[in-house]
């Protein structure tokens, strides 16, 4: 099994979500709750941006003690002398810079040629060499640039100091086969890449940022970027829950592994959706409220049967405590049903049952969930008509 390193980038291309905007003590609880869930690197933020972030990130960096704290930084000497004065007091400083790399990215935003690209890469990963060990270069928009001119500055990063080369799908352009194949070539082309850890980083924009980032690793990527519950610009970033379950869920087909606490799962996403203001959706993978409940009732008959018929994943594996795992709703049966009543402890005849279960079909015409107090009502009346 080869170890994938997770980075977390919750509170910075996380909090880029709109209408997302985390204070200080708010950004240092959830790094605390990511230092429990075992990232192995939290990116804090962008001390350049403000001073509210600048603040956010030194408390970080001076709390944080077994996690390596990262801050973003522009290519420009003064975002990263920026960047050292937040992270100095880390235990395990690094920094991340970044530059685009693709044609439409060089010749409009940053009218830059690709020459000046390399040269300003270059100077500020030697800049930001002299004080960090640990510096992780970017090349923004990687997946719409020239893979040839992509290979090139690659290594001349290397060279310059690089510890990590991180290749974003920027704007989640990107296609399973595609994003893998931009890692395996890099692996192939350039000549120092086994020097450095390789890097994914991936959004959402086409729904395939899960399935890239595992591209990714499945060619040669050793670090997985991404956000708690996928938050992030747009339509966010790669799950990184999603990710680390599907990897231990499908050990029997994927060789690797990470270091997330897994039953900590439920416990981050929680605490990242109620100081972001952002919910999850019911049927979101891994974290949602229906992500193990189950409401026809041939899979509820399954499920009572033998779990593993319609259930791949436990919710204790991933730290949910109150799996309302038996729906009951239009398309529940008589078995979930029966299993109902015998846990809310009341005891009924066949005839009883018959007749409750027939109380709480009609009132599933109704009614679009059928809570314990709906089913105890009805065992009443029953009760007490008999
Ligand atoms: O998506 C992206 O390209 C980024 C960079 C800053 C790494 O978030
Ligand atoms: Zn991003």
């Amino acid at each position: 099994m080869s170890r994938i390193k997770i980075f977390d980038t919750t509170l910075r291309d996380g909090e880029q979500s709109p209408g997302v905007n985390l204070n200080q003590q708010e950004k240092l609880e959830i790094a605390k709750q990511l230092e429990r869930l075992g990232v192995d690197r939290i990116e804090a933020g962008f001390p350049a941006s403000s001073k509210g972030d600048f603040q956010a990130v030194k408390a970080i960096a001076d709390t944080i003690k077994s996690t390596s704290v990262i801050a973003l930084a522009r290519t420009v000497k003064s975002d990263i002398d920026t960047a050292w004065e937040a992270l100095k007091g880390a235990a395990k400083p690094a920094i991340h810079i970044f530059l685009a790399t693709s044609p439409i990215h060089m010749e409009y935003k940053l009218r830059k040629t690709p020459e000046e690209v390399i040269a300003t890469s270059v100077e500020m990963v030697r800049y930001a060499k002299e004080r960090f060990d640990e510096v992780q270069w970017s090349a923004e928009d990687a997946s719409r640039s020239d893979l040839n001119f992509l290979a090139e500055i690659i290594e001349k990063v290397i060279d310059a100091g690089a510890t990590v080369i991180n290749l974003p799908d920027t704007v989640g352009y990107s296609t399973p086969a595609e994003y893998g194949n931009m890692f395996k070539f890099m692996k192939e082309n350039v000549p120092n890449i086994d020097q450095v850890t390789l890097s994914c980083h991936c959004h959402d924009d086409l729904g395939m940022a899960v399935a890239n980032s595992i591209a990714a690793v499945e060619n040669g990527a050793t670090q997985v970027e991404g956000a708690i519950n996928g938050i992030g610009e747009r339509a966010g970033n790669a799950s990184l829950e999603e990710i680390a379950v599907a990897l231990k869920i499908r050990s029997d087909f994927y060789p690797y592994q990470t270091n997330l606490v897994l039953n900590e799962i439920k416990r981050t996403s929680d605490l990242v959706s109620k100081l972001t203001g952002m919910h999850v959706q019911a049927n979101k993978a891994i974290v949602g409220r229906n992500a193990f409940s189950h409401e026809s009732g041939i899979h509820q008959d399954g499920v009572l049967k033998h779990v593993e018929t319609y259930e791949i994943i436990t919710p204790e594996m991933v730290g949910v405590q109150e799996a309302n795992t038996l729906f009951l709703g239009k398309h529940s049966g008589r078995h979930a049903f029966k299993e109902k009543v015998q846990e809310i402890g009341i005891e009924l005849t066949e005839i009883e049952l018959q007749d409750a279960f027939t109380k709480f079909k009609a009132l599933t015409d109704h009614n679009k969930e059928v809570t314990d107090d709906d089913i105890y009502t009805i065992i009443m009346e029953i009760k007490t008509d008999s």
